[in-house]
């Protein structure tokens, strides 16, 4: 069973997708550490982030140990990211291994932008989370402030909308709902009931979580 959950920077879906996982006592995968891992390792060899070659050839070195770096959650780590996932040749490279994480047993949630679009699409269940870019930008500025860097709320509100536009607009994989995405507005809501909601999506689709 494949658990597909997209959404914009900081909407939440990182979490829930943890969360679920951990209810269900299925695999995890945050689809954005491999992005974040491929623009880390391109910054330390001193290459430049639109290096295709060099980015494909690092796409196809991850593994799990390299998604560990605690560094990779830094804001600057993201906004990297953000312009590296672009490059279509280096979306290509990292496809097999998520199709591969997806096929573990009993299940996988893969959390990112593209995976009921692309990745897995034919993911038993779709959710695609937003919540108003302002409460999206305030739970990143907490979340940056708790891991002790120095930021600035309004300048985390304005990256927040760049990295909106710059994942939509692409051409490769932008951000989207798919088709038969369930849509989860987080907007006003805390983690516990975001992830009750989640829960009753699920159930619905699939009557796993009778027992939430
Ligand atoms: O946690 P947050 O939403 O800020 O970032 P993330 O999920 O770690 O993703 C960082 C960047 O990687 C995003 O802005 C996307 O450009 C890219 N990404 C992607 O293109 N496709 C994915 N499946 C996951 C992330």
């Amino acid at each position: 069973m494949i658990i597909a959950i997209d959404g914009p920077a900081a909407s939440g879906k990182g979490t829930l997708a943890r969360l679920i996982a951990r209810h269900l006592g299925f695999h995890h995968l945050d689809t954005g550490l491999l992005y974040r891992a491929v623009a880390r390792r391109l910054r330390s060899e001193g290459l430049r982030l639109d290096d295709r070659h060099a980015g494909v050839a690092i796409a196809r070195s991850l593994d799990e140990a390299s998604l560990l770096d605690p560094a990779l959650r830094d804001a600057a780590a993201g906004e990297d990211a953000s312009v590296v996932a672009r490059i279509p040749e280096v979306r290509q490279a990292l496809l097999e291994y998520q199709r591969d994480f997806a096929r573990r047993q009993p299940g996988a949630v893969l959390d990112g932008r593209d995976i009921g679009t692309v990745i897995c699409p034919n993911a038993e269940v779709k959710i695609f989370v937003t919540a108003a870019s302002e409460e999206r930008a305030a739970r990143r500025f907490r979340e940056l402030v708790a891991r002790g860097e120095d930021v600035d709320f309004s300048e985390i509100h304005e990256q927040i909308r760049m990295r909106d536009r710059r994942d939509a607009d692409r051409a490769s994989a932008p951000l989207r709902a798919a088709d038969d995405a369930l849509l989860l507005d987080t907007t006003g809501l805390d983690i516990e009931s975001a992830f009750r909601a989640a829960l009753d999506l699920i159930n619905r689709k699939t009557g796993l979580c009778g027992c939430a």
